[in-house]
């Protein structure tokens, strides 16, 4: 079933049955080897699914728990290995949307009260962020008794931050809902984004921990070109020049002389947080418009209060443009 998250739309399964589990893979089209972040009520039920619980896991679960936060820690040996990808440890979450909270609470009466959800969309896909979205993403992948849960425009826009608390140096493996700054704030210390991409893993070791940090991923169909503040008239221009059939899509941050010719042109907002809320909407309606290409003009990210306010979503444009 699908069902609406904070920050996108999950699709989930019986966090505690393999078989279900597997049923995601099959529809997301997703590596068996890939991990994924079970869900669940509170703070306790994330705890009995780990092994222990550092001092750092408490201080950030009573700051950030229901919300946008996903923690790795080492797996306790009834989640199974179909959950997290092989390896020894499993992603955490406290989801705060009411409906999310309402159908694991539900679950919890019913069965095992954990749901494992990756993001309700297509392997490599952008997620969704609203019911018909996912209907759109997945329709001929559910079967026909899956239900769409509709819970609204997600109020985040984008996935977790991920937290990996499971070694002696915690660190942010995907930046995300939740500022690191805000994360640092309650740690009282720095907090590292190892990004563990394939170029930086040494070359014997082939699963990716984190199937967003690979390299092109959260894209739309469109070839997705970022594009310095200022000069976008300017590669507009050029471009409806050198593919005059083209469909361009933009989105731009300054309001004023855009050029005519784009198939549609989307004002961004200024401000990080409301730039991710509407981000992959953006996405989704290229591909919606069937846009060959789909022109970002970068926030102007030094006029921020906080140096990590743009992370995920520059991370994010830069993985749809690869
Ligand atoms: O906001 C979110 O996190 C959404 C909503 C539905 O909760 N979920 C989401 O799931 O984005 P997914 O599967 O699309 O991305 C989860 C990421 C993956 O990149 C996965 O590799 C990583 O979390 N992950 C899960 N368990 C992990 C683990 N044990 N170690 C490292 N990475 C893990
Ligand atoms: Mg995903």
């Amino acid at each position: 079933m699908a069902f609406p998250t904070e920050t996108v739309y999950g699709l989930g399964a019986d966090g505690l049955n393999a078989d279900a589990v597997a049923k995601i893979f099959l529809a997301k089209g997703r590596p068996s080897n890939h991990p994924v972040i079970l869900h669940v009520s509170d703070t306790k039920a994330a705890q009995a699914l780990v092994r222990d619980w550092p001092q750092e896991a408490r201080m950030l679960a009573e700051a950030f728990w229901p919300g946008p936060m996903t923690l790795i820690l080492q797996r306790a040996s009834h989640v199974p290995l179909a959950v997290t990808g092989g390896q020894e440890t499993v992603g955490v979450r406290v989801p705060s949307h009411p409906v999310a909270l309402e159908l694991l609470r539900a679950f919890q009466k019913l069965g095992s009260g954990v749901i494992a959800a990756p993001s309700a969309n297509r392997f490599g896909a952008v997620s969704p962020t609203r019911a018909e979205d996912v209907v759109k993403g997945l329709r001929d992948y559910l079967d026909p008794a899956d239900r769409i849960l509709d819970g609204g425009d997600a109020a985040v826009g984008l996935e977790s931050t991920i937290i990996d608390l499971s070694s002696d140096s915690p660190r942010v493996l995907r930046p995300g809902g939740l500022t690191r700054e805000a994360i640092q704030k309650v740690l009282g210390r720095d907090l590292p984004w190892v990004n563990p991409s394939y170029s930086e893993r040494p070359p014997h070791e082939t699963v990716p921990r984190v199937s967003g940090a690979l390299e092109s991923h959260y894209a739309p169909r469109a070839r997705v070109i970022l594009v310095r503040q200022g000069s976008i008239q300017d590669e507009l221009t050029t471009r409806l020049k050198t593919h005059p059939l083209a469909r361009i899509m933009v989105m731009a941050m300054t309001r004023n002389d855009i050029p005519a010719g784009a198939v549609e042109v989307s004002q961004m907002p200024n401000d990080a947080a409301t730039y991710g809320q509407v981000m992959y909407r953006q996405f989704h309606r290229a591909d919606e418009l069937s846009a060959d290409i789909l022109l970002v003009e970068l926030p102007d990210t030094d006029r921020s209060t906080s140096a990590t306010a743009w992370e995920a979503v520059l991370d994010r444009l830069n993985r749809a443009a690869h």
